[in-house]
């Protein structure tokens, strides 16, 4: 009887219009996330809730605090009518069906699974709030890319913080990239939703799946168990990392034997076994999670006492610190072992092109290494703030005296002896060099960590010019 009533109270629900939302966690996913949703179902109250003032003040203001090409056009539209970005947590948890938790994740900095394990503490702390506060029985979903079986986590507090209602856990990963982020939200290759097999998890499966249903076709939304679409994630990560990986490893060996590693790249991705894409060797592999989530599998198989998988994706992370090493190895190696008091033009600093993010750049790393072998840095990145370099150097603003802070790519190559391209910025590829040339102490000498431009011309301007996977 109970069940029954249960069933026909969550129909009821499912056939309502869902009216009101939240997402907590104002980030790089819960805005544009949010944003999207907002935009494509006029019918639903979209609010994104935050503790951080600054941040919310940034979103409610004409400076976003995110650059997604494409973003500020969708949040300006839906802002004030149906999309809400507020520090007012509670109040929305209280008004709303379905709570997305789109808070971070990092890497654990302290205790036991130090380093390695994800950090859920905000998580954790998201679920006991919606658990002590809510009035009503929410669908929660996670937003949050989580280790497998944190859904397990969250149902163990809400059932034992909050006995009067049963609330849904259901997850929901997302697969946006940076720099995309309008676009793969706008048309993603799938949309995942792993929930309980139970009627009533079903049901709230249905009713997440509804709001994407608005904008995405039905067969493009595969529907999972709650640990296969949590494990999902990791996964999907994981393999695209690998993908890097693998063709940065095959780099090193055309350094050596006069292959090209984009030509090798594209005679393997014709394969349509294969396929194109993520074969770009780089620097290596930067962004706030594609290491935290190896990482965190690699934990999960030691916890689960698999230590050969582990291993295994270890190697991931091994070879894309090697990539990180081997480059300044060989801007060295170019620069007769020494690059002290040289100036270096550092041509971007976000871990990719069309973002502001920095969160694990491979630029960090690379510049840390410069600064220690005593260069003079000029950065300069579009996008990047001055502020986001020094905190993730950990400089402060008035110890930064190797730094140079550049408004544009030639004031930061002027009088430089080495140009390093840490990301491809489509402005780089632009730019003249014959004239950046003429204004280099000679040799002049240009790095290109992305295989951004045509090396053979750089080398006819006089450059000694070396790209990635190239000798
Ligand atoms: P972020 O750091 O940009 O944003 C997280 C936000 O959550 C912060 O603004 C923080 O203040 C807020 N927050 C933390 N605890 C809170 C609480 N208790 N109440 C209210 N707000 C709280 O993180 P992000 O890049 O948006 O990533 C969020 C999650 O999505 C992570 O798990 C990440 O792995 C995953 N993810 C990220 C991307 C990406 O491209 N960045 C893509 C897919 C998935
Ligand atoms: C990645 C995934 O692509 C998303 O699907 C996922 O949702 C997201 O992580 C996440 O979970 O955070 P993102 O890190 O934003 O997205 O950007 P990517 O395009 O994947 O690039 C990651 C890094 O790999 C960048 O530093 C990029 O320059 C590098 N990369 C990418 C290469 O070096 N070569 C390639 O071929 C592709």
């Amino acid at each position: 009887m109970a069940k029954n009533y249960v069933i026909a109270r969550n129909l009821d629900l499912y056939y309502r219009k869902i009216m009101n939302i939240c997402c907590i966690g104002a980030g790089y996913v819960g805005g544009p996330t949010m944003a999207m949703i907002a935009s494509k179902c006029p019918d639903i109250q979209v609010a994104v809730v935050d503790i951080n003032q600054e941040r919310i003040n940034a979103w409610n203001s004409a400076n976003l605090p995110i650059y997604e090409p494409g973003l500020d056009e969708i949040v300006s539209e839906a802002r004030g009518k149906n999309l809400f970005f507020s520090t007012e947590v509670d109040r929305y948890i209280l008004e709303s069906e379905i709570i997305f938790i789109s808070v971070n994740t990092p890497t654990k900095e302290y205790g036991s699974g130090l380093g390695q394990a994800a950090d859920l503490r905000y998580v954790e702390s998201c679920a006991r709030r919606i658990a002590e506060i809510s009035k009503s029985p929410k669908i929660i979903v996670e937003k949050s890319t989580v280790p497998v079986r944190t859904a397990q986590m969250v149902k163990t507090i809400l059932a034992s913080t909050s006995h009067q209602f049963q609330h849904q856990i259901v997850s929901n990963p997302e697969f946006l990239a940076e720099g995309t982020a309008v676009k793969d939200l706008l048309s993603p290759d799938r949309v995942l939703i792993g929930g309980d097999l139970t009627p009533e998890g079903q049901i709230a499966v249905g009713k997440v799946s509804s709001i994407y249903e608005n904008w995405i076709k039905k067969d493009r939304i595969i529907t999972t168990n709650l640990w296969s679409s949590e494990l999902s994630k990791l996964t999907a990560n994981a393999f695209l990392a690998q993908r890097i990986s693998s063709i940065n490893a095959i780099s090193a060996l055309c350094e050596e034997t006069e292959a090209n590693v984009d030509e090798v790249a594209q005679a393997i991705g014709a394969d349509s076994r294969i396929g194109p894409k993520f074969l770009k060797s780089s620097i290596g592999f930067g962004g706030s999670c594609f290491q935290k989530d190896i990482l965190n599998l690699c934990y999960l198989c030691r916890y689960f006492r698999l230590p050969e998988v582990a291993e295994y994706w270890e190697q991931v992370i091994r070879m894309n610190e090697y990539q990180k090493e081997r480059f300044v190895r060989r801007i060295l190696d170019s620069m007769f072992n020494t690059v002290s008091g040289k100036r270096i033009a550092i041509l971007g600093y976000a871990f990719k092109k069309d973002t502001n993010d920095a969160r694990e750049s491979p630029a960090i790393g690379i510049c840390k290494r410069l600064l220690e072998e005593k260069a003079h840095l000029a950065i300069y990145d579009p996008k990047v703030s001055r502020q986001t370099i020094l905190n993730s150097l950990g400089i402060k603003e008035d110890q930064a005296n190797s730094i140079d802070f550049c408004k544009s790519a030639t004031e930061a190559c002027q009088d430089s002896h080495c140009i390093a391209i840490l990301t491809e910025w489509d402005e780089f590829k632009n730019i003249d060099y014959e004239d950046i040339y003429k204004n280099m102490v000679k040799p002049a000498i240009l790095f290109d960590g992305r295989n951004l431009l045509d090396i053979e011309m750089i080398r006819l301007i006089g450059f000694v010019a070396k790209g990635i996977g190239i000798s």
